[in-house]
């Protein structure tokens, strides 16, 4: 963690706030949940690595503050208890954030693409999401406020990169961020979405392997190779801070985004240049 983000925030954003957070346990997840508690949240963690959740809850806070919730997302009684856990320890529920998913088996070929994996990728990134959205809004429309937020990808505005079941519920959380914030608008519930690039977490770090890439510093090396903005090393902190501001009252007219923060890689097709640079090589 930097330096920086171990100062006490002069603005809480989020005093007063309840979050649930999927996926929470590690990468992504795991910085939002600290700098939602740093902001005065209370939080929940819901994964399915208890060990891990239950040490970064620890680690984070008190039970007063922060807490873990067993929680496999594309199982409808897990979802619906972690939600109900959020009302019934700390109050209420304000934030949902459906951040957990997998990225399934690496082919990006129809042929070989494993059946059962695709439908586990689906189950998870986007069964689980759905899930997510609906036990929030069990607990959101009645008190006609919050904030429901997805963790979408790169992979929704870029194509070809990932497996196709990855590619397929990315494009389709959007989708659901984009159906949903209509539906919820109505009741002052605002639907978010962000979509990181080259995060080196956990997932990235599979990801990397099996194409062979084993050392953290040649991913980082690669990813920042391949992004527009240079002299920027994107941490998950980068997605904690945009995931703070959907989630915060100052993002309270903004509804249906998906934010991309990927350093405008995805605003550029670099094909051409490097077809031209190929054929002098
Ligand atoms: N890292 C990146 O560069 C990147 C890029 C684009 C999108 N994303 C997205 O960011 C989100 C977080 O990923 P990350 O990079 O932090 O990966 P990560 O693997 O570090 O974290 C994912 C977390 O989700 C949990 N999880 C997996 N299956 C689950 C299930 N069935 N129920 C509950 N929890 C489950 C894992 O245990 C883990 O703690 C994901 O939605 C991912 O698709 C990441």
């Amino acid at each position: 963690m930097k330096a920086a983000s171990l100062l006490a925030p002069i603005t809480k954003r989020l005093k007063g706030k309840v979050a649930l957070i999927t996926g929470g346990a590690a990468g992504i997840g795991e910085s939002t949940a600290r700098l939602f508690v740093r902001h005065g949240a209370k939080v929940v963690v819901a994964d399915v690595q208890d060990e891990l959740g239950r040490a970064v809850c620890n680690d984070i806070g008190s039970e007063e503050t922060i807490c873990y919730a067993h929680c496999d997302v594309s199982r409808d009684a897990h979802v619906r208890d972690a939600v109900d856990m959020s009302v019934s320890k700390y109050g209420k529920l304000d934030i949902m954030f459906n951040n957990a998913a997998i990225p399934g088996k690496s082919s990006k070929e129809i042929l070989s693409t494993d059946n059962e994996d695709f439908k586990r990728v689906v189950d998870v990134n986007l069964y689980g999401a759905f899930l997510g959205a609906k036990h929030a809004a069990r607990v959101m429309v009645p008190l006609k406020r919050g904030s429901i937020l997805f963790t979408s990808s790169v992979a929704s505005v870029v194509n070809g990169e990932t497996p196709h079941a990855y590619s397929a519920t990315k494009h389709a959380v959007v989708g659901l961020t984009k159906n949903l914030c209509v539906e919820l608008g109505r009741y002052g519930i605002r639907v978010n979405c962000i979509s990181p690039y080259g995060v080196v977490t956990g997932m990235l770090r599979k990801v990397m392997a099996e194409l062979g890439f084993t050392e953290e510093e040649k991913v980082e090396e690669l990813v920042s190779r391949s992004t527009v903005l240079k002299g920027v090393k994107v941490t998950a902190e980068d997605m904690a801070e945009a995931a703070l501001y959907l989630a915060s009252d100052e993002a309270r007219y903004v509804n249906g985004l998906n934010l991309i923060v990927d350093g405008g890689y995805s605003t550029t097709n670099p094909s051409f240049s490097s077809a031209i640079a190929q054929s002098f090589a």
